[in-house]
């Protein structure tokens, strides 16, 4: 029998990677502010998604999760979360052409503050300072005051991620995701890319699709969902403070749940199922997803599931996959094979970012873009092997034309970098380089669903 939940009993267990306040009034202060603010998403939505998700377990729907590395204070800008929000939902359009599945569109963003960190300090030259952990926590620049975790930055953090996501509901349900406009975005990338030609096939088929719908009058006067769309929020889970302050039972389930975001997930480094970081989210009913690296052990796998999903409900729970493109043939059957033998449920996404982090030669961290497109089409491969599906792709991407990944169609060099990195954390795909990886996505997605790994399910049951 687990021991009894509640908002508070991660206090008692190991916890890593969380600042030390040296004011413990003044976090408690912000934690009660926030405890009085309201929810910034409904129970209600959170199950919506779950049901989704559900889906995608099941191969009829894919999870399409993506935005910034860490958000910021200073590039708190409508037009950047307009940009992330409108590269992700052309991705989106693409990938439902393609493979004739459902895409559940969850940003990280309105909330993706708080970050881990390899090293507890950093030094510079002589001096020696407390890691940047995002701006939930502390300040970017390397002095002793900005460096300083200050739990008003949790307030401040609640404040960004109410207005973000007030502009994303209305960016989605306002007319602004009408899958018309979104078509005539892509068509201007499959216009103007190097690599345009392999993608316009898919995009006049599309447009061709749209047109006969209207022919038909299903168009956006007539049809919400052409002019509408479902966009869910998420974070990495790394502030239980924060996430108690947010916590609240739902009146119509008696349930608690997590209002900060729709999705939480549990990085890499803190998902040990003894510490504070799991005992938070087994509690929360909210869709959870946990990363899994190259030291994920088959046991340890099934240790998070049975914590955080003892009743195996479908969509309850995302592995999101992070191996580096040449690991996932040797990581990820091991993790399948585990899960299936126990008849578990969970969704497959695979993170193609985090495994394949490099520094260039000239000192900027950066990821190849080949190797971004290998490891999604290596897990594709490993899991039509095993039987089961890829679920999903989690990425770090911004619909600005940053230079922070290397190669694509654009080929951007390593000289190039310097041009335009502004992030504040991990090198992002920029808006050419998220939209060409879904086009590939979706090429790969459709020799798996319609003429692959389907079928072959189809005509085991038939
Ligand atoms: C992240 O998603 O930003 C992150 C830190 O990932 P991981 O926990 O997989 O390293
Ligand atoms: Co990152």
């Amino acid at each position: 029998m687990a021991a009894k939940w509640a908002p508070n009993s991660w206090r008692a267990k190991n916890i890593k990677q969380v600042p030390v306040y040296t004011d413990p009034a003044a976090l408690e202060a912000a934690e009660n502010t926030l405890r009085s603010y309201p929810p910034l998403v409904f129970a209600g939505e959170a199950r919506t998604l779950k049901s989704a998700l559900a889906e995608a377990a099941a191969g009829r729907a894919f999870l399409l999760q993506g935005g910034d590395c860490a958000e910021s204070f200073a590039e708190f800008h409508p037009d950047n979360i307009r940009d992330t929000f409108r590269v992700l939902l052309q991705m989106s359009v693409v990938l439902t052409f393609a493979a004739h599945c459902p895409v559940i569109k969850v940003g990280r963003l309105a909330g993706q503050f708080a970050k881990p960190r390899s090293e507890p300090t950093e030094k510079q030259g002589d001096v020696e300072l407390p890691s940047y952990r995002g701006d939930s926590v502390n300040a970017i620049e390397f002095t002793e005051e900005a460096r300083n975790p200050d739990p008003q930055r949790m307030v401040q953090a609640y404040n960004q991620s109410a207005a973000t996501l007030n502009l994303l509901r209305a960016f989605a349900q306002g007319g602004y995701a009408d899958l018309h406009q979104v078509h005539r975005w892509t068509l201007g990338f499959v216009d103007q890319s190097p690599a345009g030609d392999r993608y316009k096939d898919l995009a006049e088929r599309l447009d061709d699709s749209l047109a006969f719908m209207a022919a038909c009058g299903l168009t956006s006067e007539t049809t919400p969902q052409i002019r509408e769309t479902e966009f869910y929020t998420s974070h990495e889970s790394l502030l239980p403070a924060y996430e108690e302050a947010m916590t609240r039972v739902d009146s119509t389930s008696g349930d608690w749940y997590d209002t900060s975001a729709h999705m939480l997930w549990i990085g890499d480094r803190t998902r040990d199922p003894e510490d504070a970081h799991i005992e938070f989210l087994r509690g929360v009913g909210n869709p959870i997803g946990c990363k899994c690296g190259p030291t994920m052990a088959p046991d340890s796998l099934l240790k998070v599931i049975d914590t955080l999903n003892p009743e195996n409900e479908a969509g309850r729970l995302t592995m999101i996959t992070r191996m580096g493109n040449d690991g996932v043939e040797e990581h990820l059957p091991k993790l399948i094979r585990a899960v299936e033998c126990e008849g578990r449920t969970v969704v497959w996404s695979c993170d193609p970012m985090h495994g394949n982090t490099i520094k260039a030669d000239n000192g900027y961290k950066t990821r190849p873009f080949d190797r971004v497109r290998d490891e999604v089409e290596r897990c594709f491969g490993v899991h039509k092997a095993e039987g089961t599906y890829l679920g999903g792709i989690h990425l770090e991407l911004t619909g600005k034309d940053v230079t922070e990944c290397v190669g694509g169609a654009q080929e951007i060099t390593e000289a190039g970098l310097a041009d335009r990195y502004h992030t504040h954390c991990d090198p992002r795909l920029n808006s050419n380089q998220s939209l060409e990886l879904a086009f590939l996505i979706a090429e790969m997605l459709k020799d798996d669903r319609i003429a692959g790994n389907g079928s072959a399910k189809t005509a085991a049951i038939a």
